[in-house]
């Protein structure tokens, strides 16, 4: 397997490490510990955080594929290792919302808790210089970033990923509030699902409780001044053991 080392790096995210791959169209992607807020200003070790999102990512992005999303995912080399399909990502984050909360009730007279029905799609524009600020298919377009028919295909997938997921969520009695999702272009312009799913990116509620199970724990914690390292990952763990099964276990050597 080709060595992580800065020889290959090709992208530092936030979260994530991105080398070139021994064939030249794919990528092995390194799911790091690191966890931040505030457009990556407060930025913390999150222990296991790498291993559980790698492996909560390939299962999602797997249960996709079988209902025929297309993601970056080939396979998950070991638990923090993923290799994937390199694509050009397009700088959108597509958002979808099942319940409203978090930044657009901040922005928008939603009620709290409210739900969406159909689910709110909304697209962000991926620079933090520019803090993420919302797009519309007008911008878009003018940025040079998506066209009219690409647009049509975000939606158009953002919702198949939602119904899948909402299902897979539902089963193991968690809420899927909403999530946000990016994606990328093949060589030859197919628009696919890459980046990640996991709890740094859902908003995860237990069905029972209404207890968080994402990252909204650290962000609050970051808030409040503290953040409590246990129950961040203490929750992330708790999808983890939830969504997998025995079978997920034995193939990825967990
Ligand atoms: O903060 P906001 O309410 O806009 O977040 C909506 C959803 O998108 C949440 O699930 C959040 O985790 C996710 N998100 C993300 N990365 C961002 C912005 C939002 O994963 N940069």
């Amino acid at each position: 397997m080709i060595k992580m080392d800065s020889k290959n790096l090709l992208y530092e995210g936030k979260a994530k490490s991105v080398f070139q791959g021994e064939n030249p169209d794919e990528v092995i992607i390194d799911f790091r510990d690191d966890m931040t807020a505030g457009d990556g200003a407060i930025k913390e070790n999150m222990g296991q955080k790498g291993y559980i999102n790698s492996v909560i990512c390939a299962k999602i992005f797997e249960t996709l594929e079988s209902e025929g999303v297309e993601t970056q995912l080939i396979e998950l080399c070991k638990p923090c290792v993923m290799k994937a399909k390199k694509l050009d990502m397009i700088p959108i984050e597509v958002i979808v919302r099942n319940i409203a909360t978090g930044s657009i009730i901040r922005k928008f007279p939603f009620e709290d808790k409210a739900p969406f029905n159909p689910p709110l799609i909304q697209m962000d524009f991926k620079d933090d210089e520019f803090h993420d600020p919302m797009l519309n298919d007008a911008i878009s377009i003018a940025l040079g970033i998506a066209s009219k028919e690409d647009l049509d295909t975000l939606r158009e997938l953002a919702l198949k990923v939602n119904e899948v997921m909402n299902k897979m969520f539902k089963d193991i009695g968690i809420i899927l509030v909403d999530f946000k999702i990016e994606f990328g272009k093949d060589n030859d312009g197919n628009i696919i699902l890459g980046d990640e799913i996991s709890p740094d990116s859902c908003r995860l509620w237990d069905a029972e409780t209404l207890d968080m199970l994402d990252k909204e724990l650290f962000r609050q914690g970051k808030d409040d001044e503290v953040i409590d390292d246990d129950e961040v990952i203490d929750a992330y763990e708790e999808v983890f053991n939830r969504l997998l099964t025995e079978e997920d276990k034995e193939k990825w050597g967990i």
